[in-house]
């Protein structure tokens, strides 16, 4: 047929076609499984995105729209391609994350949305996922993209075993309730496996947990903010400066582990380049007896003073004692760099010593889970 011709990144891409009611036995042929089986001989199938074979399909030369071709016929279709991101994405994605709302400061935007709300921010962010493993996906639909999820490999020692997890799953406000959240979500399901891991977890953030429990997730642990101020004291004698490439590959994230650890190091190291003024963290080795931690601080916007946001690292076997004993450490730590307050995102078993040391909780958050192969 004149002016058609095979899309290049469709050949390496997922695509979904949205389609409803009776289909042709050839368009059943293409369907990948599961969705062949669920169809089976009915030819009816009520989902709003199907995955189709990519090799069948073909895209008009007025790049408006797609099509699919099965023997003789050709039809037109309304297709979604899910391929991973790059460079010339991240406006759309910054617009999927910030529709709606317009806010010119660029500082108050990466506020507002986090590394999703400022095209350089973001452009970072998605460079340190994929040092670190990770992978963007965006959903496209007729050349826009209509959503964006992220997963990354968290294989370093944790407190909740070797996971995948996903760090963000988002789905343009006009084409919610379609299945693009659904189906970027097994996309990233899908990779996960591909690498060989048992589960994929996450944070679920306020409003999306019933998201998760449709799909499949169901919570495993908890982990609680809590916040406390800054002491000071002299004696932090035996402290030990970390630098950008100091990771500490053999600790446990005792607080902070809200995406993989070394992601964060890579970031929050990164965040001075960024040009949005953000100050590099500081970071030290510091030992309790013969047990080692290292404490990361950043600054976090705060209207009541210097406030900073602490990841603490530990030796997976740690107790509560000398947990607590590093947390008031890190809090003279922190009273030394000028914080008056601190903020930490603790797993929920070290709350006894976070609230010895004079942490107060501000709230508790689920950490959820999908099993993707069987234990
Ligand atoms: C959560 C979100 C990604 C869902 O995307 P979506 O494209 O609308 O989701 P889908 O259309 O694929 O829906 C998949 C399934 O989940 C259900 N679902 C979607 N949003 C839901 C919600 N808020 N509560 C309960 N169920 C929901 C749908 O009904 C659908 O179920 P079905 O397959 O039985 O019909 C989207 O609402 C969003 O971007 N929200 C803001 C960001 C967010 O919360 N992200 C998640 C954490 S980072």
């Amino acid at each position: 047929m004149a002016g058609v011709r095979v899309v290049g990144s469709l050949l390496e891409a997922v695509a979904w076609v949205r389609r409803s009611g009776r289909l042709t036995n050839g368009f059943v042929n293409d369907l990948v499984s599961p969705e062949k089986q669920a169809v089976g001989g009915g030819n009816t199938f009520n989902s709003t995105y199907v995955r189709l074979r990519p090799l069948s399909v073909r895209r008009g030369s007025d790049g408006t729209f797609f099509e699919w071709r099965a023997g003789t016929q050709t039809e037109r279709l309304s297709i979604m391609i899910l391929r991973e991101a790059d460079e010339g994405d991240v406006g759309d994605i910054v617009a999927v994350y910030t529709y709606g709302e317009r806010i010119d400061d660029r500082l108050e935007r990466v506020r507002r949305f986090g590394w999703w709300g400022d095209e350089e921010a973001l452009a970072w962010y998605l460079k340190s996922l994929k040092r670190t493993g990770g992978i963007s996906i965006v959903a496209v639909e007729e050349e826009k993209v209509v959503g964006e999820a992220e997963i990354a490999p968290d294989s370093g020692p944790s407190l909740v075993g070797e996971h995948a997890f996903l760090l963000s799953l988002w789905t343009h406000p006009k084409y919610r309730g379609k299945g693009v959240g659904k189906a970027l979500l097994d996309r990233c399901l899908e990779i996960a496996k591909e690498w060989g891991f048992r589960v994929v977890d996450t944070i679920p953030i306020p409003g999306s947990e019933k998201f998760f429990s449709a799909t499949g997730f169901s919570k495993v642990a908890r982990q609680v903010v809590a916040e406390a101020s800054s002491r000071p004291t002299p004696g932090l004698a035996g402290l030990v400066s970390l630098g950008p490439g100091d990771f500490p590959e053999n600790l446990c994230l005792l607080a902070g582990h809200v995406r993989p650890g070394r992601l964060s190091w890579e970031l929050l190291w990164g965040q001075a380049e960024v040009g949005l003024g953000l100050p590099s963290p500081k970071a030290f080795r510091l030992r309790v007896g013969s047990w080692n931690f290292a404490l990361l601080l950043y600054a976090i916007p705060s209207r009541n003073g210097p406030k900073a946001a602490a990841l603490l690292w530990g030796e997976p076997r740690v107790g509560v004692g000398q947990v607590f004993d590093a947390v008031e450490v890190s809090l003279r730590i922190a009273s030394e760099a000028g914080f008056k307050r601190v903020r930490a995102q603790l797993w929920e078993k070290f709350l006894p010593s976070f609230s010895a040391a004079g942490f107060d909780e501000v709230k508790k958050v689920p950490w959820v889970r999908k099993q993707i192969r069987p234990r």
